[in-house]
């Protein structure tokens, strides 16, 4: 139904050329996409984190956010990729002559199945509330599952966005009681989801039962498994002294961002454990809040296993440059307080070296959290085998961080990929097959990661590559690297190069030849 009263003229289609124009309707952002002689409008901020997406790349139909590159339908508003977890708000839309007319009155959105009058008896569960466990609920309903959801997690306040904890949490700029929900509070009644908190004690998956303790067992039709992980603790001499390990911070929950931001306050030196995604995240925030930071860590350079040596010291020096120092190609093997009066830490390094520290941040990876998982096998980190459409057993799926998948661009290999967006993508293949839905499109896998203010986004998943090819300007950090191997491009890293990359991630889905790539990578 289109609401005639409240049309406005926002636009002259003949400015529109093919592109898109945000424009205002009684207050309400809208994005006008032309496409032909057919105009679309759109909300023009991403349902994820906001993104204006006037700044997103157009793609055969497809518009990807700037920002973490969730992709919708232009004709529709429909989410082809998350980590936008709802569809674009579509308003109505007529053309008169040359005159592009709206109304700020959204276009009714299909109604959300009523599980009570369902005649779907099926139970679905899902244990975790994380990324992939939010996403799944979201898409099984998307998919037009009416049968009764419940989706279990152990932390109060779930879902909410777990990518914020090691970046504006620890620099002060968001405080952990702000950190934004993933979905708005109202959708788990207003789709009947019934949310429980609880620890999951096991799953028997022969059984089709989940026990939650006190609470009767739940009996499952299907279940997904999206635990996500448990950091791992180092293994130092001394850790568990009581005065040692109340200064020790792991980082995965909103409780883990608390303490830390509470240690970060009454102390002046961080030492950080391990220069992974996260750790550097940790040292960066850190560094914001003026802190002292050390990495220690193996290896030559940080990331050097992802990207290679050559963008791993560009991240080096990115850090060097805002005061961060580290200890690279050492590890750290004992800890202690130290006599003196503020209980300082004085960890000893593989060289004997002595480091002093307040407290310590350990960036070290996680294990999958599994152990309450019977009836099938789990690899020896833990991880559950899924096909490419993450079953894992009869009645039983996996995503995110605790699956290890079938993935198509490294023809069918097995791989475990600890990424937001790919935990979500999980997510939406797993409730496709639950629901015996034909698979959707190859999963590119995504991630972000910010340090000093630069977001580096990264397409692709390098196990091997014989050739970096930098476009752009590296120093300056405006660039996309693109690593590829046998003349086809395996993995893109870019910085401030948000339309590129938007471009390659859509090209990705098929093999990209590196001249192809080089020319997407290099357009305006
Ligand atoms: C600090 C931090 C920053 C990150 N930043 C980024 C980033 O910038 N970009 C990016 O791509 N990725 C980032 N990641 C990685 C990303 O967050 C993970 O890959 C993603 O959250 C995995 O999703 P998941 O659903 O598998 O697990 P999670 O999101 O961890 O969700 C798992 C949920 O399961 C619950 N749970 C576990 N066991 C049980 C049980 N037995 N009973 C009940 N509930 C249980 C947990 O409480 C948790 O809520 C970051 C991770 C962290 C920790
Ligand atoms: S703001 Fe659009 S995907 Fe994050």
């Amino acid at each position: 139904m289109t609401h005639t009263s409240d049309m406005q003229k926002v636009a002259r289609l003949s400015d529109l050329a093919s592109g898109m124009k945000r424009v205002d309707a009684n207050g309400t952002p809208i994005l006008l996409i032309r496409s032909g002689k057919t105009v679309h409008a759109l909300s023009a901020e991403c349902p994820h984190a906001g993104a204006p997406l006037e700044e997103g790349t157009l793609c055969d139909g497809r518009l990807v956010c700037p920002w973490h590159k969730a992709t919708f339908d232009i004709a529709s508003g429909a989410i082809i990729e998350p980590p936008a977890l709802l569809p674009l708000t579509r308003y109505p839309v007529r053309l008169a002559h040359d005159d592009v007319l709206v109304s700020s009155t959204p276009e009714p959105q299909p109604n959300a199945p009523s599980a009570s009058a369902s005649s779907d008896k099926r139970t679905f569960a899902i244990v975790g509330a994380g990324a992939a466990g939010a996403a799944a609920c979201a898409a099984l309903r998307e998919f037009g599952f009416a049968g009764r959801i419940v989706l279990i997690d152990r932390e109060p306040r779930t879902p909410y966005d777990r990518t914020v904890l090691s970046k504006f949490v620890p620099s002060g700029e968001m405080p952990p009681d702000d950190i934004p929900p993933l979905l708005p509070d109202d959708f788990f009644a207003t789709h009947s989801i019934e949310a429980i908190q609880a620890d999951v004690r096991t799953l028997d998956a022969s059984a089709r039962r989940i026990d939650i303790g006190s609470a009767p067992s739940i009996r499952y039709d299907a279940a997904l498994v999206a635990t996500g992980g448990v950091p791992k603790r180092p293994s130092l001499q001394g850790i568990d002294d009581d005065g040692v390990a109340a200064r020790i911070r792991l980082l995965r929950n909103r409780d883990d961002a608390r303490k830390l931001v509470e240690t970060a306050a009454q102390c002046d030196h961080a030492l950080v454990l391990g220069a992974s995604f996260i750790g550097l995240e940790v040292a960066s925030a850190l560094r914001e809040r003026k802190l002292r930071v050390t990495v220690v860590s193996p290896g030559n350079v940080p990331f050097e296993k992802q990207f290679g040596p050559d963008l791993g010291r560009l991240f080096m020096r990115l850090h060097e440059v805002h005061g961060v120092r580290f200890r690279m190609g050492r590890r750290a093997q004992a800890v202690e307080r130290s006599d003196a009066d503020d209980g300082a830490l004085r960890v000893t390094l593989d060289n004997r070296d002595t480091l002093s520290c307040d407290f310590i941040v350990v960036g070290m990876g996680v294990t999958p959290a599994t152990g309450f998982i019977e009836g099938v096998t789990r690899n020896d980190d833990g991880s559950l085998n899924a096909d490419a459409s993450m079953r894992v057993a009869d009645g039983l799926y996996a995503a995110g961080d605790v699956a290890r998948f079938e993935l198509q661009a490294l023809g069918g290999e097995r791989v475990r990929i600890e990424h937001w967006r790919v935990a979500q993508q999980h997510a939406r293949l797993a409730a496709r097959a639950m629901l015996g839905l034909p698979p959707g499109e190859p999963l590119v896998p995504f991630f972000w990661t910010y340090h000093f203010g630069k977001n580096f986004n990264y397409l692709g998943h390098a196990r091997h590559w014989n050739e970096t090819i930098f476009t752009g300007t590296p120093d300056t950090f405006e660039f996309i690297a693109l690593l590829a191997e046998k003349g086809k491009l395996v993995a893109a890293l870019g910085c401030n190069r948000d339309g590129q990359i938007g471009a390659l991630g859509e090209a990705m889905r098929k093999p990209l030849d590196i001249g192809d790539a080089i020319r997407l990578a290099e357009s305006p």
